[in-house]
């Protein structure tokens, strides 16, 4: 929260409480985005940026400094943030939004190690702050290989660049990978704590912009009738799935060598663990909710026979859609013998009192059957049922889903008796709560959300180190045990992953669920 609304939230509880329902709408300010080349620059960063500015959300005067070895000029920057724009852009394409966004566009052409090219920059968000009123609040946005934060950061350190001043706010923006095992994340920590305040430092998750996710604890928290149930005396086990039917696409680069569970266990779906096992915070605060994230996390145990209790695979051609689909290891830019996973699933136990015996099972992949991703809850067998055997063979348990992407929702899944049957028979029925059906407005992409808070400067759904870090102790383990274990499975594309998946829960007694 800014001094200004905690000045007033102080003076004016109920002004304050009403406020919180009015759009936010960030003050003078720019952003500084490196690595504008990038597929998450184009497809995700800049048609924010725009969406944010079409609500109305941005200050008029917003600043858009792009940062690249490239010989641009500041048009050709404007004009491949307009692409990405028109192509990528939530909201429609409003002239009058884009002309004003694009007086604020410049590129600054430069290597990220030359000192040189920081001294451009600094006179470039000088003139912004003269021309356009951004008042010396800068963000910098580090979409650029891990590999080159250090640098970066540096520069930004030896420029002046970085530093706050009591009138104005400088703050940074990472992306993840935070590291690829917890010594190098600790080492990423402590070298973007030299140049940032800790508060000025912004993590993205982008799983924590989406609304779904946000409304985990919404809805365990606002309810009574969840919450009694939320505990190892009716849950079963805990089932976070991540399937995507996409490849690699041209992300060879990036990918090769980091990996599912690197990519999307360590954060998004430790994440979601998280939000759905942690105790309820004091209050909403950004440091409550985290407190009690890091408390679960680190409740957060590997099981002891790893090659048992988990599976890793890599996609091998198959279909997709109804179009051949080539393999990992014949992707472009993909060494014929990499060993990177595709496909990762994991339980580990939460070692608590509420969650004592009930396993959480996390799987990602990429080239599966279908995108979804959900957090399902299962509950215990009723302990008795009255029924005939032949009555209750098609029921299964209970489950309570959230269905955070691509239909979002909440399924509770529950049995019912089968009309006009002469003997009784029941199967399994769902009820459904649909977005689309309960609120007018479509969500905001996560992205909007994200850079709206960072211009803001709000930090509730950013991660700390701590947490990052807490994710990597968990997955460090098993990341050492599959490098000297041999290479992961093939899996059909348009299936829903290796054999070993199908083991490893079958093993403890329970079966995926099909989303
Ligand atoms: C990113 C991963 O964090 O999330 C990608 O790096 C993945 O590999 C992407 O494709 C998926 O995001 P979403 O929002 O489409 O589920």
């Amino acid at each position: 929260m800014s001094p200004h609304r905690a000045d007033d939230a102080a003076r004016n509880p109920l002004r304050h409480r009403l406020d919180q329902r009015l759009p936010r709408v960030a003050g003078p300010c720019g952003m500084v985005l490196f690595g504008v080349t990038g597929d998450l620059s184009r497809k995700k960063v800049m048609p924010a940026i725009y969406d944010l500015a079409n609500r109305g959300l941005l200050p008029p005067g917003f600043g858009l400094v792009g940062f690249a070895r490239r010989d641009w000029a500041d048009q050709d920057f404007a004009q491949i943030v307009h692409d990405s724009v028109r192509e990528h852009a939530r909201t429609p394409f409003r002239e009058e939004t884009w002309k004003q966004l694009a007086e604020g566009i410049r590129f600054v052409a430069g290597d990220l190690g030359d000192p040189e090219a920081y001294q451009t920059l600094k006179g470039v968000v000088q003139e912004l702050d003269e021309n356009r009123g951004t008042g010396g609040n800068h963000a910098f946005y580090l979409s650029i290989p891990p590999g080159l934060f250090p640098v970066v950061l540096e520069h930004l350190r030896t420029s002046g660049l970085a530093e706050d001043r009591p009138e104005a706010w400088r703050r940074v923006v990472i992306e993840k990978p935070f590291g690829h095992d917890l010594a190098s994340a600790q080492e990423l920590n402590r070298i973007v704590g030299e140049v940032f305040s800790s508060g000025s430092v912004f993590r993205i998750d982008h799983y924590l912009g989406k609304e779904t996710v946000q409304n985990l604890l919404a809805l365990r928290f606002a309810n009574t009738m969840f919450e009694a149930l939320w505990n190892s005396h009716f849950v079963d086990n805990v089932q976070i799935t991540m399937a995507e039917d996409i490849g690699i696409g041209g992300r060879a680069g990036y990918y090769d060598g980091i990996g599912a569970a690197r990519d999307v266990i360590q954060n998004h779906l430790l994440q979601l663990l998280a939000l759905t096992a942690m105790e309820e915070p004091l209050s909403f605060a950004p440091d409550d909710v985290r407190a009690e994230k890091e408390k679960v996390l680190r409740a957060v145990h590997l099981p002891r026979e790893l090659g048992k209790h988990s599976s890793r695979g890599q996609y091998a051609t198959g279909w997709q859609g109804g179009i051949p689909v080539k393999g990992y290891l014949e992707e472009e830019g993909i060494s014929p013998d990499s060993n990177t996973e595709t496909y990762a699933a994991l339980r580990v136990d939460v070692d608590n009192r509420r969650w004592a015996g009930v396993p959480f099972y996390l799987r990602t992949g990429k080239r599966l059957g279908r995108r979804v991703t959900e957090v399902a809850v299962v509950f215990k067998r009723a302990p008795h049922l009255p029924f005939e055997k032949t009555a209750v063979q098609e029921l299964s348990n209970n489950a309570f889903v959230f269905r955070i992407q691509p239909d979002e929702g909440i399924t509770v899944r529950f049995g019912s008796k089968v009309p006009n049957t002469s003997s009784v028979q029941v199967r399994d029925v769902t009820m459904d709560f649909q977005y689309g059906e309960s609120f007018v407005d479509s969500s905001p992409e996560a992205y909007e959300r994200l850079i709206l808070d960072v211009l803001l400067g709000d930090p509730p759904l950013f991660p700390r180190h701590e947490e990052v870090e807490l994710g990597w102790e968990i997955l460090d383990p098993v990341l050492d045990f599959w490098a000297s274990h041999g290479k992961p499975d093939q899996y059909v594309s348009g299936g829903w992953g290796p054999h070993s998946s199908y083991d490893m829960i079958a093993r403890d007694g329970r079966t995926w669920r099909r989303p």
